[in-house]
């Protein structure tokens, strides 16, 4: 956290341990993606603002199960430490949850500074968390994913947009317009039956409009 940053002092003010926090606020008040009761999986967690925010909005009927590289502590969030590649971590997610009803990942690689670099880390990333979806979203369960701007940005949300039926790209004001993040917002999983892949097509002509609807 940048200490001349406006979200910085939020962050402080309101105790969250860091200002992605208001990124998530702001996603949630246009998306609605997480509500109260709701069982969330934070991919990419560390050091806790996006969990912090999720556990005030699931409240006690729901859950959040975190997933990160590095340490996390946050109060009523359950923690799973790891690599999201590693089929361990998948494991030990499955033995908390057979499914969940929202999926964020606000996973990032470590910056190189070479814009081509970090888009295709953020992609695998992104790609992984969809993986993800199929194991875990419920269907018609949203997810909301991290990616770096970049040539394999369109293709991915084309693809999304077959396994959802509203996908936006849309990058909140807590996100500083000098980083290149931006977010994906996908909602309604459409699920096959047999194995969690997802049908091929999805009716797009009725997805815009829909933003502010549960
Ligand atoms: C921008 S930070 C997340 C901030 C967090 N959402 C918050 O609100 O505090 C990105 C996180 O992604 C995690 N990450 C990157 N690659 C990962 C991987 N392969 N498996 C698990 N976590 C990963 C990093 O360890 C880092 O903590």
């Amino acid at each position: 956290m940048k200490k001349n940053d406006y979200y910085y002092f939020l962050a402080k003010k309101k105790g969250y341990v860091s200002r992605a926090a208001f990124k998530l606020i702001q996603i949630n008040e246009r998306f609605y993606v997480i509500k109260r009761g709701y069982v969330v999986l934070d991919l990419g967690a560390s050091p806790g603002g996006w969990s912090q925010v999720s556990r005030e909005l699931v409240g006690d009927a729901g859950r959040v199960i975190a997933v990160d590289l590095n340490p996390l502590r946050i109060k009523g969030v359950e923690f799973v430490r790891g690599d999201i590649f590693s089929d361990d971590v998948v494991n030990r997610i499955r033995a908390r949850v057979n499914e969940v009803d929202v999926i964020i990942s606000d996973m990032a690689p470590k910056i190189s500074g070479v814009s081509s670099w970090d888009h295709a880390r953020s992609m695998e990333l992104a790609e992984r968390a969809e993986e993800m979806a199929r194991i875990f979203l419920k269907e018609r369960g949203h997810m909301v994913v991290k990616v770096f701007q970049g040539d394999m940005l369109r293709g991915f949300v084309r693809k999304l947009k077959k396994e959802f039926e509203l996908v936006k790209v849309h990058k909140p004001k807590a996100s500083k317009p000098s980083s290149s993040e931006t977010y994906i917002i996908c909602k309604r999983y459409i699920k096959n039956e047999e194995n969690g892949e997802n049908v091929e097509g999805s009716d797009e002509g009725q997805k815009e409009e829909e933003e502010q609807q549960s």
